[in-house]
């Protein structure tokens, strides 16, 4: 396992981290939205920063505090995500995509709230796939460029979790996949994670476990490890 790197390796890297979990908004009250604290892609940013990254944030919804130091820009939904992240993409050497973005968002969006009385004792909600934004960046990557994915799987047996992980990472066609379990206990607001990197043909290029500062650090040297920083 490589050590952690000093202070001010990633001087003059320009990072681009989504982080937290998109809302769709279903009326002007309500949405669907997704568990993820940001915490893991916060604390990217924070180790980032810290080791001399120029670092744009790009926040979703976030239980946490963005780090003071990062370009930070607001993207409610998966929508917002795709242009903030798109646009941020194209003055970066390393894209990270730590949010959870919905798969789906309502076909429909209401002026008005939904009223009980006019919709009866069930409701169903009619729904549309959202862009997948990842896959659209690692297809539009500029050459040297690196692109990186999280994926949070239920899967509990380690073998299928790599196995699913293979597959997204061939579909998605990212640089790297950054693999973790997670469950009703497992992942979520936690301060502590536990992953495992896949680099570009499939290999696992680390395996870690810590809080989410250290892994954070872990994962900035997988990625950033043949990346020239000017
Ligand atoms: N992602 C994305 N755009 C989407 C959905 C996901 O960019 N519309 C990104 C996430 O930010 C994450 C990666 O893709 O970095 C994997 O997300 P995940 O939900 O695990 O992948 P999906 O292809 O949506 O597969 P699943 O059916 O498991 O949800
Ligand atoms: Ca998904």
């Amino acid at each position: 396992a490589a050590a952690a790197q000093a202070p001010g390796d990633l001087d003059g890297a320009r990072i681009v981290i989504t982080a937290g979990g998109t809302r769709e908004a279903l009326d002007p009250v309500r949405f669907i939205g997704n568990r993820s604290s940001g915490k893991q892609g916060v604390a990217l940013a924070s180790a980032a920063l810290r080791r001399g990254a120029t670092v744009t944030l790009i926040a979703s919804h976030l239980d946490v505090a963005p780090p003071g130091g990062v370009t930070l820009v607001s993207a409610p939904s998966a929508t917002e995500l795709q242009q903030a992240v798109t646009d941020a993409a194209a003055e970066a050497d390393i894209v990270i995509m730590a949010a959870a973005v919905s798969d789906y968002r309502p076909a429909e969006v209401l002026d008005a709230k939904i009223k009980k009385e006019d919709t009866g004792t069930e409701l169903t909600l009619r729904l549309v796939q959202n862009p997948d934004i990842l896959a659209g960046l690692a297809a539009s990557a500029r050459p040297g460029q690196k692109i990186v994915g999280f994926a949070a799987e239920t899967t509990p047996g380690e073998d299928e979790l790599l196995e699913i992980g293979r597959a997204k990472l061939a579909r998605k066609g990212c640089d790297f996949l950054v693999v973790n379990r997670v469950g009703w206990n497992e992942g979520f607001a936690l301060d502590t994670n536990s992953i495992v990197v896949l680099g570009k043909g499939g290999n696992v290029v680390l395996e870690a476990s810590g809080t989410k500062l250290e892994i954070a650090d872990r994962i900035l040297d997988a990625v950033t490890s043949g990346v020239p920083v000017r």
